[in-house]
């Protein structure tokens, strides 16, 4: 990765600024504006970016159509660690994959792959952080709202049919143990960032697929191109990108992702391999226009549309309330039903007057399952699928008041402040100073490892850039006591105290 060059983020700045001005709409509020190019094929307008290193990029709730397939230029992006090398994707038949725990081991490239029983599944991948931003106790990481979700077309092969062509399963194995290729940071144990996932072997040889295009398409290198895996109806992070080695393993991976991370734990509690791991996708809903992200909408007979789905399972209905919940009405569910994996497209015809409404949607599944009204608060911030969080606001106003307020916005873009933030050198208190010496020495390992901050003289680049990121203290806090994705936590290593400088530094240090 390359290192940090003030001008060249300066010019960014600008240029996010430039871009942010044409598109008033493309969230201003994100003060990290896009440093780094878009990955190939995403539109920069359909997202709110949150992070582009690793990428978090969540779709705009008015980026998403009707029709049930999201286009790839707005699917939304989580990585956990920064995106391999171009080139993987450049020879993609060459990709080899190495199979263990067969009866015969050994390894298979792509093309080699393409031989085999071809399937096509729809499914949604949602990563388990959606709605993150609803639940009140500040939980770390990207702040999604609806957006870290979308359905598309897989083609691939059956997990099962990769495992027979080695000679089926060798006895005792109990899960489907993927790895991905992602390069790790030096002198860390790789344990606790490589990113590997199990999931139980019956899940794995009944429908999950090693896949190698999304809607038609070869797989793009961000979404885990040439390979990645497929399990449908599972939560995002099980989707293994960049497969290197496909497993089958007597027991669970030991790695952190899976041993601690993304466990569904009361609050205040560490992850371990007794809380349930985010497996299976809940019933969910949402609605996502018209008005969303303060998009016009003209007074009158309109069309409110959404999408619905459960993991495995598929919607049986869903229901639209104008008035929090105390009357409902059912939405019709509209266009090709893709299976129990997709999501479901709905519509409801509604009126709009002049003024401010507010639509929440409620999804039962076929199961009988319905959405509750708030999600079950948790740790992590995990699996929200609360119907009265995500609600739709639209504000219906008449055109010249719209052009008025879209003007405003638009001239308060974040360009100066960006730029300001790099250039002033930053006086510490007592407390981040000694949280310097920290963040430097004593934390192993060392923040400067995976972090770029000026302050601190290092450009690591396997987390955000801090500088650019700007996270308040208690972002940071939360990240070093809990961790975050493939980063550690330091609850176990380092005092309160020692977090809470740390902390204090991050933020004085970044901070405009
Ligand atoms: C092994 C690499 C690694 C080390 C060491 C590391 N981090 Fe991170 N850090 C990451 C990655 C990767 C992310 C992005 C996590 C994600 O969003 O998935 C991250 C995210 C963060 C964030 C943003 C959290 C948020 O809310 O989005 C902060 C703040 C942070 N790290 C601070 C620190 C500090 C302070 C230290 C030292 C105690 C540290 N990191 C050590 C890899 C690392």
């Amino acid at each position: 990765m390359n290192t940090f060059n003030r001008r060249s983020l300066i010019k960014a700045f600008a240029l996010g600024g430039a871009v942010a001005a044409l598109a008033p709409l493309a969230r201003l509020a994100s003060a990290q504006a896009m440093q780094r190019p878009m990955p190939v094929g995403k539109l920069a307008t359909n997202y709110i970016i949150h992070n582009d290193q690793p990428w978090a990029l969540e779709t705009l709730r008015s980026a998403f159509g009707v029709a049930p397939i999201t286009p790839q230029s707005a699917f939304f992006v989580r990585n956990n660690l920064p995106t391999p090398d171009e080139s993987i994707v450049a020879n993609a038949d060459a990709w080899r994959i190495e199979v263990e725990g067969a009866q015969r081991s050994g390894s298979i490239t792509l093309e080699e792959l393409k031989a085999l029983p071809v399937h096509i599944e729809a499914a949604v991948l949602q990563c388990s952080g959606n709605g993150r931003a609803y639940f009140p106790h500040n939980p770390s990481g990207s702040q999604w709202a609806t957006g870290a979700a979308g359905c598309a077309l897989w083609t691939g092969v059956r997990v099962s049919d990769v495992i027979a062509h080695f000679g089926g399963p060798s006895d005792g194995k109990l899960f489907v143990t993927a790895t991905g290729a992602e390069t790790l940071p030096d002198g860390v144990d790789p344990s606790q960032v490589v990113v590997e996932r199990s999931v139980a072997i019956d899940k794995g040889l009944q429908d999950c697929l090693l896949v190698w295009e999304m809607n038609g398409a070869p797989l793009p290198l961000v979404h885990g191109g040439p390979v990645r895996l497929l399990v449908p109806g599972y939560f995002g992070v099980n989707n293994v990108k960049w497969v290197k080695t496909l497993a089958l393993t007597e027991v669970e991976t030991g790695a952190s992702i899976q041993a601690s991370s993304y466990r569904f734990r009361d609050i205040g509690e560490s992850g371990s391999p007794a809380h349930p791991s985010m497996y299976r996708m809940p019933v969910k809903s949402w609605l996502n226009g018209p008005g969303a992200d303060d998009t016009s909408v003209i007074p009158g007979a309109n069309t409110l549309h959404g999408v619905a789905f459960s993991g495995e399972r598929g919607i049986d209905k869903v229901e639209v309330s104008a008035d929090g919940g105390q009357s409902w009405r059912e939405a019709q569910l509209v266009g090709p039903d893709l299976g129990p994996n997709a999501w479901r497209s709905f519509v409801l015809p509604v009126e709009l007057t002049l003024g401010k409404h507010r639509y929440v949607s409620r999804a039962t599944d076929r199961a009988g399952d319905t959405q509750p009204r708030d999600a079950i608060p948790n740790h992590r911030g995990y699996g929200h699928n609360g119907w009265n969080d995500p609600a739709l606001e639209i504000d219906v106003v008449a055109a010249h008041s719209r052009a008025a307020s879209v003007g405003n916005a638009a001239s308060a873009t974040p360009v100066a402040a960006g730029v300001q933030a790099l250039d002033s050198s930053v006086a510490l208190s007592p407390l981040a100073a000694q949280g310097r010496e920290i963040f430097m020495g004593k934390a192993q390992p060392n923040c400067t490892v995976c972090h770029t901050l000026s302050d601190a003289g290092s450009a690591g680049a396997i987390g955000p850039n801090l500088n650019t990121l700007q996270p308040t203290v208690e972002q940071v806090f939360a990240a070093v006591n809990q961790g975050v994705g493939a980063m550690p936590a330091y609850e176990a290593q380092l005092s309160e105290a020692e977090m809470r400088a740390l902390a204090a530094y991050v933020a004085e240090a970044t901070s405009g």
